[in-house]
């Protein structure tokens, strides 16, 4: 109890630091040192390691959070990262091919995309992000009237590079933590689960459901690659075509599980639209073909079984999380 009134207590403090130095931005730009935040990890969350030379800034995560929601990063802009990462989605959304990945406790994250093709930091995802997906055109940022001030407040230079963006949005995503859903109270002491919630539990966290083998911890993920399966047909073999190693071929990274409700299509081909129909294939035992993990095999759940499940699922939900102003599109404020 007293560690998250703790919590939460540096929490206001963090966001009154946000909304003080926001308010003094225009008297005071230029003439200060960015001013560090501290990035408080939620209890029983695994450690964070944060690059030395990208520490967190109010003007960085200021500047990264732009970044996100302007279209001027896009070659033609034609987009921004938010066009396809929406809030209220826990930051993915339904489209083509590969299924948008929610942006969810990144922080925490070190292998990337579905097939691991980028490996590394958060800035390191990024530059990937800025520089080869979106193709940047710096001198669009470098011309404009006022980011070239907004890169000199976050990192005490107005040269702008795919280092400089990718650092600013590693800084913004990386606040990006959820971990307020009615899950985490529940295993705080401050909620309750209902008696289907709490058989869902019990399932997840059983060898019967066996959900918890790669799904298990705070993070939801346990953040290596898996073959369940999904596309027997292997039209996407996933990690196989990073490393070049049969036994990889069908293995895709394990999605967090956090605020699952809101992120459908499911899997990485967007194949499920409900979580029923992601129930139904574990129920099955997974998919077929060659290299399939051998957790994967038929559950016997039936349907009080696996509305329970469902219902567990729900309660990783966290709405403080899909609402929270400080992620939510700065030009709309
Ligand atoms: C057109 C839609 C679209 C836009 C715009 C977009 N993304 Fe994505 N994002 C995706 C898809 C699809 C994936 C999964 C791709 C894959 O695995 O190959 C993804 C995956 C990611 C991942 C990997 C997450 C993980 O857990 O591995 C990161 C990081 C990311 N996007 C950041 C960004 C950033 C930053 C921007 C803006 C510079 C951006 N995205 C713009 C569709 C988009
Ligand atoms: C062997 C490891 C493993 C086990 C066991 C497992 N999962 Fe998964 N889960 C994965 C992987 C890997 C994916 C992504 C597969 C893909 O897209 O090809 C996934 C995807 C999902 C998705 C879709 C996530 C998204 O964002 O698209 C849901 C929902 C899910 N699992 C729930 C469960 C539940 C519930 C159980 C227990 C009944 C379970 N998983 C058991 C590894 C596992």
């Amino acid at each position: 109890m007293k560690k998250l009134t703790l919590t939460f207590l540096v929490f206001m403090l963090l966001f009154l630091g946000v909304s003080c130095s926001d308010n003094s931005d225009d008297t005071n730009q230029n003439s200060d040192s960015p001013t560090l935040v501290e990035f408080n990890k939620p209890k029983g969350f695994p450690n964070v390691v944060i690059p030395e030379d990208n520490p967190q800034t109010v003007e960085g995560i200021k500047l990264g959070r732009m970044l996100y929601y302007d279209r001027i990063l896009d070659k033609d802009s034609s987009r921004a990262c938010a066009s396809c990462h929406l809030q209220n989605l826990s930051f993915s959304s339904p489209g083509a091919g590969r299924d948008v990945m929610a942006h969810v406790n990144m922080a925490w994250q070190s292998q990337w995309l579905w097939d691991g093709k980028v490996e590394g930091t958060l800035e390191e995802v990024m530059i990937f992000e800025a520089k080869d997906f979106f193709e940047a055109n710096l001198d669009r940022l470098r011309n404009h009237p006022t980011y070239p001030d907004l890169f000199e407040d976050a990192f005490g230079t107005d040269k702008i590079t795919y280092q400089a963006c990718a650092n600013a949005l590693a800084q913004f995503t990386r606040t990006m933590v959820s971990f307020n859903s009615k899950y985490d109270k529940f295993l705080s002491g401050q909620a309750q689960f209902s008696e289907s919630e709490e058989r869902g539990y019990d399932l997840f966290y059983s060898e019967k459901g066996d959900c918890f083998h790669c799904h298990g911890n705070a993070l939801l993920t346990d953040r290596v690659f898996h073959n369940t399966g999904v596309d027997p047909a292997l039209i996407d073999i996933g990690l196989g075509a990073v490393t070049g190693k049969v036994e990889d071929f069908g293995k895709f990274k394990t999605p967090t599980l956090r605020n699952i409700e809101m992120s459908a299509p499911y899997m990485h081909d967007g194949r499920f639209q409900t979580l029923e129909e992601v129930l139904d294939f574990y129920n099955a035992g997974g998919g077929f073909g060659t290299n399939v993990d051998p957790l994967m095999r038929p559950l016997g759940l039936d349907e009080q079984d696996k509305s329970d499940l469902i219902a567990f699922l729900k309660t990783f939900t966290d709405s403080t999380f899909l609402t929270n102003p400080k992620f939510a599109n700065p030009f709309e404020e």
